[in-house]
Parts: structure tokens; C-alpha cells; sequence
């Protein structure tokens, strides 16, 4: 998720901030939270019975992963999270590498998933898959200011066969010393890495589908691109791919030139004052960025290459994304630039990193960190950290939408580009903008505006811990294999603010649906997904929570 180089231009890392919780606007005026038709479980979520037989078929070569996944097993997981794998991996045979990769891997009861695999990248890049783990769609969830985990129901798992990979070399747990220079490097070391991974597990022959957010959003086309090339479909048969809140352009394209519509779509979230107001939108008109976002965010697109801006950052007065920050942090200490949707207070975050900026209470430690949680998911013993700097940092590979994306989305199945409206580290206007600029399916960008209903539907939720929307929940469009969301309340990590969403859009990635306006119900209600499971039957599909007949406090 992290794009580090904000420490630095803001300058201002290590100060603390934080995001409020939902429970807060409810908790000011007492009023009930909305509640499920049929009440919640009193009791916190309890999932999947351990299978009686292992899904993974055990040998010698699986025996050093096994994760004991029993309630208390994994230091402060009081529930059952079923079978799963971890720990490191080479990035290929030669005697002399040292290079290694994390993952962790959790095989599905869902029977539609039988010859699927699914893997997941967050960015960065040097930022571990573990958050994307912990807190957007792993069964494990412990999210910034709760008191412990809770069982995730909207876990992938319960649709497919999951990875998450910590990579490259020098991310989190990953050993060796970092040797990509670009992300065809990286891609390199993945190929290596999963050829291993296939053959430890007796994964061949499985369709591949690679999701993930940010930084990924560089990766995942070229890793695609790169297990296209191999033509060896027994490892490397990718088929779809997922990206949120993707690092598809320059910085400029998609921070300078789209901010300014950005604070004025949000205006009361950044309360900024006239003065700055009029001299933000001034200097805007006099960068050139407001007539280039009026010239090329539009459908069709204008034909030909979209030039880059006439001016970036670095010309004088034109620094408008790095302005509008600096000045925000005046008005909302606690603005995260993840999610914009934040005031203070600054929560306490087990990983560390709740917001704008790295924050640990004192006396408290990061979990990953801890050498109890590490001996218990075959991680090595050290110093672990969500974002690692010297990763990449300069990196060689062209941006991603010029020439290997459009190849990736014509080979593939299905390409879905997911954007959070309310994430400011990067802008869904301005991904939407790069992808007006590409030719794909042998046609440049999207011929008509999205405005199509993306569609969550109506669920029962499954406990207080794991709320999530139904509904109405963005736009959506699709033409020549790429499909578009503009999500709705989501910051730039869309399955820890959406999961119901994010569930739904693996659904539509796995082909389980048809579209994302499909109003079908889900195809396994989220936390059921287990063979035979006898603690968690389907839950009734289309109960909408109701304040009934609640007695409000004033
Ligand atoms: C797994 O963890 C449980 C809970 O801590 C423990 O009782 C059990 O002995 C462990 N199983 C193995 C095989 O280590
Ligand atoms: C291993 O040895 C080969 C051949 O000498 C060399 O090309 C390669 O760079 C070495 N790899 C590492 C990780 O040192
Ligand atoms: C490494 O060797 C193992 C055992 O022969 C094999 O299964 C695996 O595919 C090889 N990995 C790579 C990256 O070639
Ligand atoms: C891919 O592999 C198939 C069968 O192994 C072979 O027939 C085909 O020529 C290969 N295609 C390319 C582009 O290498
Ligand atoms: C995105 O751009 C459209 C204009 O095309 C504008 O109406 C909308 O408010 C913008 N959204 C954001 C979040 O900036
Ligand atoms: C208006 O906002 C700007 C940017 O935050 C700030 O520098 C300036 O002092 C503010 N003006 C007043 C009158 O508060
Ligand atoms: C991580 O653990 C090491 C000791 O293993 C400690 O020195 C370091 O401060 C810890 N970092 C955080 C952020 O807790
Ligand atoms: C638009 O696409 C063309 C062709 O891929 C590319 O050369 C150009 O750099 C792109 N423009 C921007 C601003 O990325
Ligand atoms: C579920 O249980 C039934 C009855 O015990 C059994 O016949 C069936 O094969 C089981 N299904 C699976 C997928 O394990």
C-alpha cells in the first residue's frame, strides 16, 4: 500500500495521525448501530470446523510449512482459522542464491475452486502482503484501534485458493540481499519463486489469478505479462487479474493534475479557506493542469497520445497535490492520505502504520514483529516491517499502461481496475485518465462514460466485528475485456473499507458472475464457504439491517 516517498517530501514522518472509527458517530449520540434482521451473534464469529481430511495432500516436501491453525495456536487467535501453509521459498535453484520469498498459503473448501489459485501483492513498493492479510482479505483481521483479531467472513478463502507473497527480495519476512533494479526483475524472481511454490503444494495445471493494490498495480502486469511469455501453462496459466487503486502513471497524471477536482468534489473534508482556495485554483489554471483534465478525462477519448502535463512538482507553484497536504494537516492533523474520510483521534494500529504516517503507542509492538507470532507461521526470527525502504526505489521498467497492460488485458480472461473515491495517494480520476490514453482490444480507452451500477448484495452480516455495505456501491463499466470501478466509501485499501465489495469483485474476477450490475445474490455467503462446515450455515441472503423499532438516545 505505501508509497514511502511521502515521508520525504512531507517531511513530517514519525508525527502521529490517525483515523476515526464508524463506531464513533454512533457511540457520540448513543444511537444503536444498524442492526441485522435477526440480531447479531452474541457470540464472535465462530468459522470453519477444521476438516477431518487435509485439502493439501501432506508430504515431505509440504511438511516444513504446515501452520498450526488451531484457536491459540498463532498468539492472540482465539478461533480456528482451518489449514495453511507459510514460511520461505526460493526465488530458483541455483546453489548460490540466497534470495527467498514469504508467503502464506490457504487452501479453499469452496469446491468451485478446485483449479484455481489466486495470489495477492500489495506495493510500495518494499510493503508487505501481511497487511493486506491482516486487514484487507485474509481470514485473520485486526483492524486499526480494535482490541484483538477477529475472524474475517469476507476472507477470500472462502472463494479460492489463496497466496499472499511477500516480494520482492527485502520485503517483510523475504530474505536475501535486493537485487531488483526493475520490475521485470521482480517478475523474474516471482516466476522462480512460484515454479517452487507449484511444485511444493501439487498446484500444476491450476488457472492463475493475481490481485492486488497499489505498487501491484506495476507488478501485476508484468508478472502477468512475464507468465504469459513462459507459454507453459502447467505453472503459469494466468487467466484474470484485479487491481486496485493501481501505480499506473506519473505522479503528476495521477496526484498534480486530478487534486484540485478532488478537494472540490470533497470540500467539507478539507475545509480549506477562501484564501487558499482562490490561489489553489489559480495556480492550477496556471500549471496547465486544469484545461489538460478538462481536455483529457473525456469519453471517447481524445484520439492520440496524451502528452505528458506541460508542467509537474518540480516547476515553481505547481507542487498543487504536495500543497493541498501540507495544508490539510492544519485543518485535520489526522488527514490520512489513504482515506480521506479520517479526523482524529489517531488510532492505535498493530502494524504500525494507521494513517499518513508510522505510529506505534508506547510499550506497544508491531505483530508481525513479535518472535512468538513469527516461530508460529514459519517466519524467520527478526525485525520485521510493513514498508521497507531500499526496495526498488529506482526503478527502470515503463510505466505499465503504455505497452504491457493493453497486452496483458487481450490475453487475458478478465482485467478488473478497481479505484477508491476517497483515497488521495493516488486518484481514480487520474487512473481513469490514463486509461483513456490506452489502446487495448485494439481501441484507445473507453467509448463511453461509466455510469453503470456496481452492485453489492444484501447479506445478513455475520457479526458487530465484520460490518460491511450492501447496495449501490460505485460505478462501473466495461468494454474489450476491462472492466472499471469507481468504488464508493472506500479509502486506497478497497478490501479493508469495502470487504463485501472486494468479496464481490473476486467473485466477478473468478467468473462465479457475470458482471458487477449482476444483482444476483452472492455465490457462497461470506464465512460459509467450508465443505460440510457444521458451525456457519448460509445465511439468509437479502435481510437489510433496520433500526426497527430501536429506542433512540438523544
Ligand atoms: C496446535 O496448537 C494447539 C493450541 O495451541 C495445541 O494444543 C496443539 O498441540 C498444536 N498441535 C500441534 C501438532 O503442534
Ligand atoms: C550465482 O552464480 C552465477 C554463476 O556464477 C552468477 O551468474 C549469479 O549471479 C550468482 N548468483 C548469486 C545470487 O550470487
Ligand atoms: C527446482 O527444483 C525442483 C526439484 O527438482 C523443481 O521441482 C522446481 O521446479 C525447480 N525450480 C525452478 C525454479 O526451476
Ligand atoms: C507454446 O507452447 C506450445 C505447446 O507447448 C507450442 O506449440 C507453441 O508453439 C508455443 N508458443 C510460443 C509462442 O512459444
Ligand atoms: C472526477 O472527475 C469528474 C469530472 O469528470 C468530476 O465530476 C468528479 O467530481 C471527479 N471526482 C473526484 C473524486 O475528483
Ligand atoms: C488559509 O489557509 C492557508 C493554508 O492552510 C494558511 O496558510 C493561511 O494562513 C490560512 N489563512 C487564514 C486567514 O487562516
Ligand atoms: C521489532 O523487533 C526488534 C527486536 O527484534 C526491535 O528492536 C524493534 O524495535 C521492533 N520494532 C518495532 C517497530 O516494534
Ligand atoms: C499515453 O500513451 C502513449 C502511448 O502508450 C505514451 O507514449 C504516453 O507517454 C502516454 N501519456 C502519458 C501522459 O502517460
Ligand atoms: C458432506 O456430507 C455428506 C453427508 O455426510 C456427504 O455425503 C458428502 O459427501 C459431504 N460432502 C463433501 C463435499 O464433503
Amino acid at each position: 500500500m505505501q508509497l514511502l516517498s511521502f515521508l520525504a517530501i512531507s517531511g513530517v514522518a514519525g508525527t502521529a495521525f490517525a483515523r476515526s472509527a464508524r463506531e464513533a458517530a454512533y457511540a457520540k449520540r448513543n444511537i444503536a448501530p444498524p442492526a441485522p434482521r435477526y440480531g447479531y451473534l452474541s457470540q464472535p464469529a465462530v468459522h470453519a470446523k477444521r476438516q477431518e481430511q487435509t485439502i493439501i495432500p501432506q508430504t515431505e516436501k509440504t511438511a516444513k510449512y504446515v501452520v498450526n491453525g488451531t484457536a491459540g495456536a498463532i498468539p492472540e487467535v482465539n478461533f480456528d482459522i482451518g489449514e495453511s501453509y507459510a514460511g520461505l521459498m526460493p526465488i530458483n535453484n541455483a546453489s548460490n542464491e540466497t534470495g527467498e520469498l514469504y508467503f502464506w498459503f490457504f487452501p479453499s473448501a469452496n469446491e468451485q475452486a478446485g483449479d484455481e489459485i489466486t495470489i495477492w501483492l500489495n506495493g510500495g513498493p518494499g510493503c508487505s502482503s501481511l497487511e493486506g492479510f491482516l486487514q484487507e482479505n485474509g481470514p485473520i483481521s485486526w483492524q486499526y484501534g480494535t482490541p484483538h483479531p477477529v475472524y474475517n467472513p469476507w476472507n477470500w478463502v472462502t472463494l479460492t485458493n489463496m497466496v499472499w507473497v511477500e516480494q520482492p527480495v527485502g520485503t517483510g519476512f523475504s530474505q536475501g540481499e535486493p537485487k531488483a533494479q526493475s520490475t521485470e526483475d521482480a517478475a523474474q524472481e516471482f516466476a522462480g519463486f512460484w515454479k517452487n511454490f507449484i511444485d511444493t503444494f501439487d498446484l500444476k495445471d491450476r488457472k492463475v489469478y493475481i490481485a492486488g493494490e497499489s505498487y501491484a498495480g506495476k507488478y501485476i502486469p508484468y508478472f502477468a505479462d512475464a507468465f504469459l511469455q513462459k507459454n507453459d501453462s502447467s505453472y503459469y496459466d494466468v487467466k484474470g487479474v484485479l487491481i486496485y487503486d493501481p501505480s499506473f502513471a506519473s505522479d503528476t497524471v495521477l496526484e498534480d493534475v486530478p487534486s484540485l477536482p478532488f478537494v472540490e468534489r470533497w470540500d467539507g473534508l478539507f475545509n480549506f479557506n477562501k484564501t487558499f482556495m482562490e490561489d489553489l485554483r489559480k495556480r492550477n489554471n496556471e500549471c496547465g493542469y486544469t484545461d489538460y483534465f478538462n481536455k483529457y478525462l473525456t469519453f471517447p477519448p481524445v484520439p492520440g497520445a496524451m502528452p505528458e502535463p506541460p508542467k509537474s512538482a518540480e516547476d515553481d507553484g505547481c507542487a498543487i497535490w504536495e500543497d493541498i497536504i501540507n495544508a490539510v494537516f492544519l485543518t485535520n492533523p489526522c488527514f490520512d492520505v489513504y482515506q480521506v474520510a479520517t479526523t482524529c483521534p489517531l488510532l492505535w494500529d498493530v502494524l504500525g502504520f494507521p494513517g499518513s504516517f508510522g505510529y506505534i503507542p508506547p510499550g506497544e509492538t508491531v505483530y508481525f514483529n513479535r518472535t512468538e507470532v513469527q516461530k508460529a507461521i514459519n517466519a524467520p526470527i527478526g525485525v520485521w516491517e510493513e514498508c521497507a525502504d531500499g526496495i526498488l526505489e529506482k526503478d527502470s521498467s515503463p510505466q505499465v499502461t503504455w505497452d504491457v497492460l493493453p497486452r496483458v488485458i487481450d490475453a487475458l480472461d478478465r482485467t478488473v481496475v478497481v479505484h477508491g473515491d476517497l483515497d488521495f495517494i493516488l486518484l481514480g480520476n487520474g487512473t481513469l485518465m490514463t486509461i483513456q490514453n490506452m489502446t487495448f482490444g485494439g481501441v484507445q480507452g473507453f467509448q463511453s462514460e461509466p455510469c453503470e451500477e456496481f452492485f453489492v448484495p444484501y447479506h445478513t452480516d455475520y457479526s458487530q466485528e465484520s460490518l460491511s455495505a450492501s447496495g449501490v456501491m460505485g460505478k462501473t463499466h466495461t468494454e474489450r475485456k476491462l472492466t472499471w470501478v469507481e468504488q464508493a466509501l472506500s479509502g486506497h485499501m478497497v478490501p479493508q473499507y469495502q470487504p463485501s465489495s472486494g468479496y464481490r469483485q473476486l467473485e466477478f474476477l473468478l467468473g462465479r458472475i457475470d458482471s458487477l450490475t449482476s444483482t444476483e445474490p452472492f455465490t457462497t455467503a461470506p464465512g460459509s464457504a467450508a465443505k460440510n462446515s457444521t458451525s456457519v450455515s448460509k445465511r439468509a441472503v437479502g435481510a437489510m439491517p433496520q433500526f426497527g423499532d430501536k429506542k433512540k438516545w438523544y
